[in-house]
């Protein structure tokens, strides 16, 4: 295990988290590097434990993670006010009405549509880690759908937690958008780590469609070339992936260094790794 002294947990829960490769990625992570670029940052473990020196730039597609970021940064006390009502409301109930508790949660939440206000954010922490899983399954119309999680006695915020991630946030640039854009200003010296949606592995590479991000197979051939890009731009890259045939095509053992992840199952319920042994750690340098 790598020591790591301070300790620091996601202010949310995520489905895809590095936690139990943190200390794979860590250690492979270049000696010095110029600005630190996460475009697929999601519960932020990676970002949180990452030894930067200069700018960091950070980024989801998801609306309401980065809403939650923001006010995290700006916002933090507010926020954990808000929360910290939410979670007294929600206790206040016995175990048995919990479900109609968090039911309403949800309705708040859903009411706010398009609306990314400071509620939105502490309702949002609220459904986290009361729903199912810690899933964020958005509908067609932008309703969230996700389920009841049966929870026992959560724990909606740890308040040291945001307040050390507001800490770390201060001079952070914040994006939400596609990684395609995030990356534009990457240049020479730059660290990227890319922790995308997983190739799965159900679909070979020429049936492919759709992952639960939505991810075609036209998505995972942009983020090949976009690879190819940011190395020609003198870029250090690493890449977390599945161990696919498709990954195996296009990342060859004589360009990329790679390191070999075991997946531990019963740890690890994660669809993503359906059917793999191993996952992927692979870097240009
Ligand atoms: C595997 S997760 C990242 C997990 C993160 N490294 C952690 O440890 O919590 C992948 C993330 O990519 C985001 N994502 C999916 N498509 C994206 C896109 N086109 N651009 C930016 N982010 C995207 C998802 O919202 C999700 O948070």
């Amino acid at each position: 295990m790598v020591e790591k002294e301070e300790k620091y947990i996601p202010i949310v829960r995520w489905v895809g988290s590095k936690k139990r490769i943190l200390d794979k990625i860590l250690k492979n992570v270049p000696e010095e590097f110029e600005d630190y670029y996460e475009p697929f940052v999601g519960g932020g473990i990676v970002f949180l434990y990452m030894p930067y020196e200069n700018k960091v730039i950070l980024n989801d597609s998801n609306k309401d993670l980065m809403n939650l970021y923001k006010r995290i940064k700006n916002n933090s006390k507010e926020l954990i006010k808000k929360v910290d009502k939410y979670e007294k409301d929600y206790l206040a109930h016995k175990e048995s009405d919990r479900k109609d508790a968090y039911l309403d949660i949800r309705d708040k939440f859903n009411k706010l549509k398009g609306k990314y206000t400071l509620d939105r954010a502490a309702l949002y922490i609220s459904i986290n880690k009361t729903g199912f899983s810690g899933l964020f399954q958005i509908n067609k119309d932008g309703i969230l759908t996700t389920g009841y999680g049966r929870v026992k006695n959560p724990k909606f915020y740890k308040k040291d937690q945001i307040e050390k991630f507001s800490k770390k946030l201060k001079g952070v640039k914040l994006m939400n958008t596609d990684y395609r854009k995030a990356l534009k200003n990457a240049t020479k010296g730059d660290f990227i780590y890319l922790d995308p949606p997983y190739v799965p592995d159900d679909l070979n590479e020429y049936n492919m469609k759709y992952t639960k991000d939505c991810w075609t197979e036209n998505d995972f051939l942009d983020l090949v070339d976009l690879v190819e890009d940011l190395d020609k731009r003198g870029c250090y890259v690493m890449l977390s992936n599945s161990d696919s045939k498709f990954i195996r095509k296009h990342f060859p053992k004589k360009n990329y260094t790679i390191v070999k992840i075991p997946i531990h199952r019963s740890l690890s319920p994660n669809m993503d790794y359906r059917g793999y042994q191993h996952e992927l750690l692979i870097m240009n340098y």
